[in-house]
């Protein structure tokens, strides 16, 4: 596995869980015609492979190696764990709360950096995640930390889940999203913070479409779009 072409200019969304980055990416990419690496997935799959292998995500040595030996596959929009579609498997809050778990063991980032990195093919990448701008993509042409109050991250969570027919209560979600947040900014090794050259945007009162012209307007500020 090759570790992506540095010539190929890369745009990083990172943020808190449910802060939207997900969308945005998928949409900024679909304008600019560059691929999409969505880094949480590859976390979502260790931790469902770990799952799947009857761990609890305590066992670093064990985690690491699901996460080297991930048969994964990116396809149409669809995710693959060997030849079977994962589906919303990886999306329940279950999964994200192992694979924020299993995401802290600094044995299992290193299993997943080339990984990462191999996404990085012509014309462009953007790749959105938590550690993006800071230690996967550091010479990214434009990095973007994406934040949002937690009680409105919650209620668009609960929404998505709804939609989706998954009911959850939302104060159990709200108290989730706190932890994770807790863990994901306070680990050890690739903590969620913004780059130091992060532009960073608050989404808490805007839509999706208006974040999608504000990171294209930064594009093209840097002569990465037309
Ligand atoms: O973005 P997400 O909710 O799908 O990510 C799931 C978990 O994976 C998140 O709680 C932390 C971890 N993660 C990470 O540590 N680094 C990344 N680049 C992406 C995700």
């Amino acid at each position: 596995m090759h570790s992506g072409d540095s010539a190929v200019p890369v745009i990083t969304i990172d943020g808190p869980t449910a802060s939207g980055k997900g969308t945005i990416a998928r949409h900024v990419a679909q304008a600019l015609g560059w691929h999409v690496l969505d880094s949480g997935a590859l976390y979502r799959l260790t931790a469902l492979a770990v799952q799947q292998a009857g761990g609890d995500g305590s066992d670093a040595r064990q985690a690491a190696s699901q996460a080297r030996g991930l048969d994964a596959r990116f396809e149409d929009g669809q995710v693959f764990l060997g030849d079977l579609p994962v589906g919303d498997d990886i999306r329940t809050e279950a999964i994200g709360v192992l694979a924020s778990r299993v995401a802290a063991w600094p044995e299992v980032r290193a299993a997943l950096l080339e990984r990462q990195r191999s996404f990085r093919a012509p014309p462009g990448l953007v790749a959105d995640g938590r550690d993006m701008g800071t230690v996967v993509f550091p010479d990214a042409a434009l990095k973007v930390f994406l934040d949002a109050d937690v009680a409105i991250r919650a209620e668009r969570r609960h929404k998505q889940l709804i939609e989706k027919g998954i009911s959850v209560n939302i104060t159990d979600l709200l108290e989730d999203l706190r932890l994770r947040d807790l863990r994901d900014r306070g680990r050890a090794h690739a903590p969620l913070v913004a780059a130091h050259d992060a532009v960073i945007v608050d989404s808490s009162h805007l839509g999706v479409e208006s974040v999608v012209q504000q990171v294209l307007g930064l594009c093209r500020a840097r002569g990465l779009a037309a």
